[in-house]
């Protein structure tokens, strides 16, 4: 089947003079561009924001970062930039505001650009979401003889209740299939290899159960903290911001049947049957910790209580472990453990899945924990690759073991970078495929799944930054006789 191509339209950026248009959104725009992606003539950008600018300061604005985030200094670069972007003030968010953009947008689709195809994409702070989608209609901004997508970025919602407003407030005004709700983790080269690896490979899928696992991790640990977003951070925490999506995101992706078909409704109905089929979360099961100052070398790294825009009392949480059952004939009885935090020792996310060890051992000489079990490592980022880890005899005598892998590495294998996970959904918003986002089901589901912990009150253990946790964490894990794995 050949692979739809991207048709004319404009994309309209809501908030455009925030961080993320500069650091993802235009970097995505200009290299789909340069890769022939899109149209020449007929894809045209529009910015909107509250900033006073005028259409020549922003397009030199964009330029500047464009060249920031690498981008060679070229006549090209600065001739699309003056070409392709528009820019518009949006004063109070008024509706005459949204009137104004719907006149330019009527006079750049004007002659030779019918049907006239529409993507807004919402970088806005989340309160401000319901408001504009509700002004974009009144605007009559979302009907249109062509089609008309609107993308929004998370926190989509922030409990379950809040969610379900949401997405009944986006269904009056939107079809679902308009809605393209972002989780960048999805847009991962890894995480779509990850698709890839299981529905490829049958060699796996026959081990992939209850029978030959005996339980998974999940990591996504960063070793930097809340960065410039400590205000933000302080009313969401590692649950609401890494665990209810990114980390949920990546378990349904491991734990899902195979799909009937790889398109988007097909994939989502599996992954929700993943999270319908998890038990209610044991509070025992979770273990919450926030890092503290390290001092290494004369360095002092802050504590998240002295992080800008956290309050010096503040419980939120910095780092999760939980354990979850699913109850279905694939994984009953196998734990699923998902662990996140910022200020650990370094970046890494990784699906590390433990296979069961031989029933009966044969090496009666050994001591039982010198043979390691067969693991699969999945590492996601950095360094992006497989590892199946197995025993082999040390040469020698005595008898003894050490663990091997065979491995696969993304970077040796094709060179390059790979894609940027905007770039990838950013298309895809383009061609109308929603494989990649986020359904309205998933988000509620999940939310409701995590509701009860955010709900009630739990204890928030120290870590030391640069560490994997407070030592809480382990006690997660090692209640049913495993260990964390540290990367490989
Ligand atoms: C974002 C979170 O969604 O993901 C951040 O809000 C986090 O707190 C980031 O740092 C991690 O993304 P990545 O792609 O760097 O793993």
């Amino acid at each position: 089947m050949a692979e739809k191509s991207v048709e004319p339209h404009v994309f309209v950026i809501l908030g455009a003079t925030g961080d993320l248009t500069r650091r993802k959104l235009m970097p995505a725009l200009f290299h789909l561009r340069t890769l022939g992606e899109l149209d020449k003539q007929n894809t045209l950008i529009v910015g909107a924001a509250m900033p006073e600018m005028s259409e020549d300061a922003f397009r030199l604005w964009v330029y500047e970062g464009l060249r920031n985030s690498g981008a060679p200094d070229s006549s090209d670069l600065r001739r699309w930039c003056d070409d392709h972007l528009h820019y518009l003030t949006v004063h109070g968010g008024s509706l005459e505001d949204y009137e104004a953009l719907a006149a330019l947008l009527t006079r750049l689709e004007g002659a030779g650009r019918k049907p006239a195809n529409r993507i807004f994409y919402l970088a806005l702070p989340p309160t401000t979401v319901p408001s504009t989608v509700e002004r974009l209609d009144q605007a009559g901004l979302l009907k249109s003889d062509g089609w008309v997508r609107v993308v929004f970025e998370k926190p989509f919602g922030h409990d379950f209740s809040s969610a379900q407003a949401l997405n009944a407030l986006l269904h009056r005004h939107l079809g679902e299939s308009q809605i393209y709700r972002i989780d960048h983790y999805l847009g991962k080269e890894t995480v779509q290899n990850l698709l890839a690896f299981r529905f490829a490979n049958p060699i796996f899928e026959t081990l992939w159960n209850r029978d030959m696992v005996e339980s998974v991790q999940i990591t996504v640990a960063e070793d930097l903290g809340v960065e410039h977003r400590g205000s933000y951070y302080q009313e969401a925490g590692a649950l609401r911001d890494m665990v209810q999506n990114h980390l949920t995101q990546l378990m349904t992706v491991v734990a899902m049947e195979v799909p009937v078909s790889f398109d988007a409704a097909a994939i989502q109905v599996e992954k929700l049957k993943v999270l319908q089929s998890i038990d209610p979360i044991d509070p025992q099961d979770v273990a919450f910790g926030q890092y503290t100052a390290w001092n290494v070398a004369g360095r002092v790294i802050p504590g998240y209580r002295q992080e800008q825009g956290v309050s010096p009392d503040s419980t939120t949480e910095t780092f999760v472990a939980i354990k979850m059952d699913i109850h279905n004939w694939r994984w009953r009885g196998v734990p699923f453990y998902l662990r996140t935090g910022k200020r650990l020792p370094r970046k890494l996310t990784q699906v590390a899945v433990t296979f069961r060890p031989a029933p009966f051992q044969v090496f009666r000489t050994l001591e039982p924990e010198s043979l390691d079990s067969n693991r699969l490592l999945i590492t996601l980022q950095p360094n992006e690759g497989f590892a199946l880890c197995f025993s082999v005899k040390t040469p020698a005598r005595p008898l003894s073991f050490t663990s091997q892998s065979l491995q696969f590495d993304y970077g040796r294998a094709f060179g390059g970078e790979l894609p940027d996970a905007y770039e990838t959904l950013l298309r895809d918003v383009m061609i109308g495929d929603q494989t990649l986002f986020v359904s309205a089901d998933f988000t509620e589901t999940a939310w409701r799944l995590y509701d009860p912990l955010l709900a009630g009150k739990h204890d928030v253990h120290f870590y030391t930054a640069g560490s994997w946790g407070p030592k809480e964490a382990d006690a997660v894990v090692e209640r049913n006789g495993h260990r964390w794995q540290l990367g490989w």
